[in-house]
């Protein structure tokens, strides 16, 4: 009996050895190969420095942001995007709809809205879109000026950043204020990040009923090109601005769209006040410079769509039937106040000049101050 006992517990001891040893063996197998971001190895992330160079090089990261972001890349970047159906212009505007495959759905508070002002259109311009669009997303949407207005301050509480940025309509002040959008996106851990101007209306259903035909850890940018080619532009950031890049860029005036996964990506040359370095060198405006990092630096492709409007269109030629099936839409220009989508409904020209209040209620005709009952 007890000499059986003291093999059976030998064996037992021997087997866990061996057990041992074999998971000792499995480790390195297990491991993800090539995993870049996720240990502090010092040596790792030192890519093949170009020799010489000194300050002028890629923008160098203060702080120690850099390493977790990349740790976040890591699991990112496989596979295309995925469009479900490839009908988004035409499947109206209902939502969750999408969520047919096994994801988790994308909810309103997954995406940053970012809009950008200035302290002069607080009153004309602000004023109309809370009273619209941004009453059905509240929560999401980011105001990001340059000066204080104890108004909007109320209106809005912490939802209203003072950027501290110049008033002043230059390269410089408009890279100084996405710059701020940028860290307080990244800031803000959400999925997506959206940039609108002030006089952008978001058909906000539409805007995630397509954020959700995509994944935001996949590399995602997502835009109206402002020409009808690429952009070509002197490299000054990888190389010394003797050879120039071609590139697509979505033009910020509509409205553009980047998933977090690539927005991690960016950071090198976005974060932190990089952005506005980036842009210097490349003297380029804030969206072009956007542009410039995706499709120049990162190779990653800009998505065309074209249910991003801005001023500078003819918004008239868009069909009355698709208006309401439009992400966002836009109004004006310097020379065109009647520059607008051409939809009826319950105001006239005069009361509703941008036509905004109109789509608003056509999306909400439920809204108080919608006449649309006393219509019917
Ligand atoms: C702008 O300046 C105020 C006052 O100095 C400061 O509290 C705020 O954080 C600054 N905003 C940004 C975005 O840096």
């Amino acid at each position: 009996m007890h000499v059986s006992s003291m093999g059976v517990s030998k064996l037992c001891f021997l087997f866990s050895l061996a057990l041992c040893a074999l998971l000792l063996l499995l480790i390195p197998a297990l491991q993800p190969s090539q995993h870049q971001g996720d240990l502090p190895q010092p040596r790792a992330h030192t890519k093949p420095a170009r020799a010489g160079t000194g300050a002028s090089k890629i923008p160098q990261h203060p702080g120690g942001l850099v390493v977790p972001l990349q740790a976040d890349v890591g699991k990112v970047t496989v596979g295309n995007y995925g469009i479900d159906g490839g009908s988004i212009g035409q499947a109206g505007v209902v939502v969750g709809a999408g969520g047919s495959r096994s994801r988790t759905p994308l909810e309103l508070k997954d995406i940053f809205i970012a809009v950008k002002t200035t302290r002069k259109y607080h009153k004309s311009r602000l004023d109309l879109l809370f009273q619209t669009w941004v009453s059905k997303a509240k929560e999401q949407t980011f105001i990001f000026t340059d000066g204080e207005d104890q108004e909007l301050r109320r209106r809005a509480g912490a939802n209203v950043v003072n950027t501290n940025c110049s008033a002043a309509h230059t390269r410089q002040a408009l890279c100084c204020k996405m710059s701020v959008e940028y860290d307080k996106f990244i800031e803000s851990q959400r999925k997506w990040f959206c940039h609108m101007d002030d006089d952008n209306y978001v058909i906000v259903p539409s805007l995630l009923k397509l954020l959700s035909s995509f994944q935001h850890t996949q590399d995602v940018y997502l835009g109206r090109p402002s020409l009808d080619h690429p952009i070509e532009a002197a490299e000054r950031v990888k190389s010394d601005g003797s050879v120039s890049v071609k590139f697509w860029f979505a033009t910020g005036g509509a409205g553009f769209c980047i998933s977090r996964g690539l927005a991690l990506k960016m950071s090198p040359w976005a974060s932190l006040g990089n952005f506005i370095s980036t842009a210097e060198k490349i003297r380029l405006p804030d969206d072009c410079t956007i542009g410039y990092i995706i499709e120049a630096l990162l190779e990653v492709t800009l998505t065309h769509t074209h249910l991003f409007h801005s001023h500078l269109e003819n918004l008239q030629r868009l069909p009355t039937d698709t208006v309401l099936e439009q992400v966002t839409l836009s109004y004006g220009g310097f020379e065109n106040r009647r520059n607008v989508v051409s939809i009826g409904g319950a105001f006239s020209l005069v009361e509703d000049p941008s036509r905004f209040k109109t789509v608003h209620c056509l999306l909400y005709p439920e809204t108080d101050w919608c006449p649309s009952k006393a219509h019917h």
